[in-house]
């Protein structure tokens, strides 16, 4: 199942907390709307007894009038549900006041009653559960004239109106409550949905990036901060995707531009050979000729590949301590005849432990040597220098000669780059040498260098010291 929308989760989220919210002042309120009811009926229940206990005491013993007496005393308890009995010390009722709902026949209660020194206080109100539901009342001693024998007051209040209004108010309050809480949703879904609205412009951006389109970018200056940080690492992506892509048409195109020189090359000489019929000897020398290219076509094929697997991190390196000096010295040999004939004196002085992988680090140094050999002028030398230091190995390609211009420094490194364009026609140049040396070099966690300068070039690699060896347990293996 899909997860809810971030939308409906943070609404459905707003709504139980208004919803949580809301109970907690609901019950709140109707604890209040309680608490000072019953105070105020409470106050009320005593001011009648102090009433009556004053009423009392004006009144001649025995009574003189008692129907009067129970006209004015039906007034003053004729509403509220209240309702007062009074008995004499022998406890027969001397008045009792009708009641709305009656409850003359429940029994007066027999605790004691507030005696005649005290005025009564809230602690003497008891609940007293009648018929029609649960009820407050108080009993107290009040003396009638000059009699000696104290009256005993009884007054009950009813709460069942009271209780039919908190009912009804706390219906309301739930009513309320859920009301309160289906807006609140409502909005929160709304308010949410409209501050995504920025999310959907950056959906909206995506979608319009295509490899053709890749140029075009969020603005992260108007999105708000949440997406800014979203915004930043989609276009520093997008720079990349660029880059790579640029990079790959451009590699493309240049490959495709490569081949094409020896192919047309093959083409011509094979048609002009064809156009008319020719001696055994001209065939020999046109498919000697044709070898060549062959061999240069080969060699572009090979390193194209090289270069392709090597981006893809599908070499495998074998690593090893390897004797600088040994494998220098290998590589100085094989040029010799060359620099000979190029008239070009070559130096070795190189010792050291390198740790790379033998094939690769000849590959990289011929490159270097090559290029060195073939751009040192009639009597100039070139060095080959290895020597250790704190970060490892560093192998030194020297030679003399123009240089190099400082703007071409930055891109020999790069496939098919050539500084100098009319050697790059025709000849076996094909610009891959430094860009294999530069993959071989990434390959090793090392880096390949280019310096130039008051007529001598250059090119140094360094490769890391040895990996240290993995620590037990961690499955460690060369690589
Ligand atoms: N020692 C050097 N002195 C002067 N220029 C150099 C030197 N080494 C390299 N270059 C310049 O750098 C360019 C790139 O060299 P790179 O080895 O990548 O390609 P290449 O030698 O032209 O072709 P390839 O090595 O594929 O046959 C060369 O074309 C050359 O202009
Ligand atoms: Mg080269």
């Amino acid at each position: 199942m899909r997860p809810p929308s971030i939308a409906l989760r943070l609404a459905l989220l707003f709504s139980a907390i208004a919803a949580a919210v809301f109970v907690a002042v609901g019950a709140y309120l109707y604890q209040a709307l309680w608490q000072q009811m019953s105070e105020r009926d409470d106050v009320a229940l005593l001011n009648k007894v102090v009433l009556i206990r004053h009423l009392l005491a004006s009144q001649p013993m025995p009574l003189a009038m008692p129907e009067e007496l129970q006209m004015v005393l039906d007034n003053v308890f004729g509403q509220d549900g209240m309702q007062l009995r009074l008995t004499d010390a022998a406890g027969r009722t001397v008045v009792l006041t009708p009641a709305q709902d009656s409850h003359a026949g429940t029994p007066v209660p027999s605790w004691p009653a507030v005696p005649l020194a005290r005025a009564p206080a809230r602690s003497d109100i008891r609940d007293w559960q009648l018929p029609a539901g649960p009820g407050r009342a108080i009993a107290a001693l009040a003396r009638a004239g000059t009699a000696q024998a104290p009256l005993r007051i009884v007054i009950v209040r009813q709460r069942s109106d009271r209780l039919a209004i908190l009912k009804r108010y706390a219906a309301d309050l739930a009513g309320g409550l859920l009301a309160g809480t289906l807006v609140a949703t409502v909005l929160a879904f709304a308010v949410v949905r409209r501050g995504m609205r920025p999310l959907h412009d950056v959906i909206g951006k995506a979608n319009d990036i295509s490899t053709q389109r890749l140029a075009s970018r969020l603005s992260v200056d108007d999105v708000p901060a949440e997406l800014r940080e979203l915004g930043v690492a989609f276009n520093a992506m997008l720079d990349r995707l660029e880059e790579g892509v640029q990079r790959l048409s451009g590699f493309a195109a240049d490959l495709a531009h490569d081949l094409r020189t020896p192919v047309n090359t093959l083409m011509m000489q094979t048609q002009v050979a064809l156009s008319r019929p020719r001696a055994g000897g001209e065939y020999e020398a046109l498919l000697a000729s044709n070898v060549e290219e062959y061999e240069r076509l080969a060699r572009m094929i090979e390193n194209t590949l090289f270069l392709a697997r090597a981006d893809h991190a599908q070499l495998a390196l074998r690593r090893e301590a390897l004797d600088a000096g040994r494998e220098l010295a290998q590589i100085a040999d094989y040029f010799e005849m060359l620099a000979e004939d190029g008239g070009i004196e070559l130096r070795l002085d190189a010792r050291g432990t390198v740790h790379a992988d033998p094939v690769l680090l000849r590959r990289a140094v011929n490159n270097l040597m090559a290029n060195a050999v073939r751009h040192t002028p009639r009597g100039g030398h070139v060095d080959l220098v290895a020597r250790e230091d704190g970060e490892g190995m560093r192998i030194d390609v020297r030679n003399t000669g123009t240089g190099i211009a400082p703007e071409h420094l930055g891109q020999l490194f790069e496939r098919y780059y050539r500084a100098d364009p009319a050697r790059a026609e025709g000849g076996s140049s094909a610009g891959l040498g430094l860009a294999i040396v530069r993959a071989i070099m990434q390959l090793h966690g090392g880096m390949a260098t280019a310096t130039s300068a008051e007529g001598a070039t250059v090119f140094t690699l360094h490769f890391p010291p040895a990996p240290r060896p993995a620590p037990a347990g961690a499955g460690g293996g060369s690589d």
